[in-house]
């Protein structure tokens, strides 16, 4: 009863405070492991840069006392032939290299018998090293993710040295002096090195594009609203994803629902963008008056058998014959609410709750109204991945007419769905198709092509499976 009491209550807690993510980001073992290649050819980089200092001493061996250097050592190959990276539950990657070997190449010297100077150089070879890494990753307190390295350790498996020069018992020196010294002096410098290497990561990852301008209107936010959810299959980071007006963060009255994305892993990268994100953009366009728009004649085309004017009304409302003869007309189309956005399994709809006002256009240019209807359109949306862009295409479905006001007295209104129907899908639709072409930025880093993109429209939000390609 304490322990359901204590659920309870957490749930509660964590249910107010934080905002839920709009859009997720998964990143799965598939996309870890095409990260990996960029990964190692950094490390590769950066161990080949490897300096180790000179060395010198003294030892007593039993030819007597025996002054030694070793000086001038260069890495002259480095083979990393197998890596891996995999997840760390609630911590990060863990990345391991297993088999790497490392040529070296210097000079040796030696003074014994107090003048006897002998010297020669030697080529270094160190088999079986591993280097086993944990990379924490976490949010950076700007919106962006951010990795560092918590753990690193580096195992020498065995040496082995070639003079070139010298007398044979140079092997026992070095095997019992050198040798050490050297293993302990590599181990050190691999790990003092790697947390550069995933340093380096850090700005690439800073490229994430926490806020995109979509158009004049609006822009679209991606800041990261909670720690990153590691698993051991994957890596997923919640993003705000909502749409505002350019400059001014103003919320909605609506907020995300707590969605998850199901358990996939063919694509290397899966981002789930919810409904609310995309009733965000609702929001902000049907605030900025950006959903309105006048209709005239010269926007349908030439094959309509409607055109807009008195005339064709004539037949659903005789009475313009006699107050409006021979004019043409305008529409005003505008929303009154923002449009809902609803994602049902495969299914994806927008519900748009307008008005048309209707106006004779008087030889003089004035506009005499002539009604006003409330339509209420539904539109069915399909939407697919355009670059790095979500774009989509709409198809009406039914429009529902009543009339809020008729300036020429009473008619059947529902008799001017046809006419309105064929004026929406030659007018608007085409212009709305026109911005949803254009497409809203998604979530990226760094120079990348999606590949292989697939949208599926689920309940409550829109699943995108990809693969990606750095290109720079
Ligand atoms: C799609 O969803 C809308 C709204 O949820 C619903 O009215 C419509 O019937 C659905 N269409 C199909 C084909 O299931």
């Amino acid at each position: 009863m304490f322990l359901w009491s204590v659920l309870v209550f957490v749930n509660l807690v964590s249910g107010t405070t934080g905002t839920n993510a709009g859009v997720k980001v998964r990143v799965t073992q598939k996309g870890l492991d095409y990260g990996r290649q960029f990964e190692m050819a950094s490390i590769q980089q950066k161990l080949r840069a490897i300096q180790l200092k000179d060395m010198s001493g003294t030892e007593r061996l039993l030819i007597g006392k025996v002054e030694y250097s070793i000086t001038g050592m260069q890495i002259v190959n480095l083979g990393l032939p197998k890596s891996a990276l995999g997840f760390v539950p609630d911590v990060g990657v863990m990345l391991s290299v297993a088999n790497a070997d490392i040529a070296l190449r210097g000079n040796w010297k030696v003074k014994y018998f107090r003048f006897i100077k002998d010297s020669g150089s030697f080529d270094l070879t160190v088999s079986e090293l591993s280097i086993s890494s944990t990379i924490a990753v976490s949010g950076d307190g700007t919106g962006r993710p951010t990795v560092s390295m918590t753990s690193c350790a580096a195992s020498v498996g065995s040496v082995k040295v070639k003079f070139h020069g010298g007398a044979s018992w140079l092997y026992n020196l070095f095997d019992s002096f050198i040798n050490k010294a050297l293993r302990s002096a590599l181990q050190k410098q691999i790990c003092s090195l790697l947390p550069n290497s995933v340093a380096d990561m850090n700005p690439f990852l800073k490229t994430l594009n926490v806020l995109s301008k979509v158009d004049q209107y609006a822009e679209l936010e991606y800041s990261m609203v909670e720690p990153p959810v590691i698993s051991n299959t994957m890596i997923e980071l919640g993003l705000k994803g909502e749409f505002y007006k350019v400059g001014q963060h103003e919320e909605p009255p609506f907020s995300p629902r707590p969605f998850s994305l199901p358990s996939q892993d063919t694509n290397m990268l899966y981002m789930g963008v919810s409904a609310f994100s995309i009733n965000s953009a609702g929001f902000v366009y049907h605030r900025a008056g950006a959903l309105r728009l006048y209709i005239t004649d010269d926007m349908i085309p030439s094959d309509s058998p409607y055109r807009l004017n008195t005339k064709t009304f004539e037949a659903f409302i005789p009475q313009i014959v006699k107050t409006h003869p021979g004019l043409m007309m305008k529409l005003l189309v505008e929303t009154v609410k923002e449009p809902l956005i609803t994602c049902e399994a495969n299914n994806m709809t927008v519900q748009a709750s307008s008005m048309v006002t209707a106006y004779a256009i008087q030889s003089s240019g004035t506009l005499s109204p002539l009604f006003v209807l409330n339509l209420e359109g539904s539109v069915s949306a399909n939407i697919y991945v355009s670059g790095l862009k979500l774009a989509g295409h709409v198809t009406l479905n039914k429009i529902q007419t009543s009339l809020a006001k008729s300036y020429v007295g009473s008619f059947q209104v529902t008799s001017l769905d046809s006419i309105f129907t064929t004026v929406l899908k030659v007018t608007v639709i085409p212009k709305v198709n026109a911005h949803l072409q254009e497409g809203y930025p998604l979530p990226a880093i760094g120079k990348i092509q999606l590949q292989k993109s697939q949208v599926q429209v689920l309940k409550d939000y829109l699943l995108i499976g990809t693969d990606v390609q750095f290109t720079g």
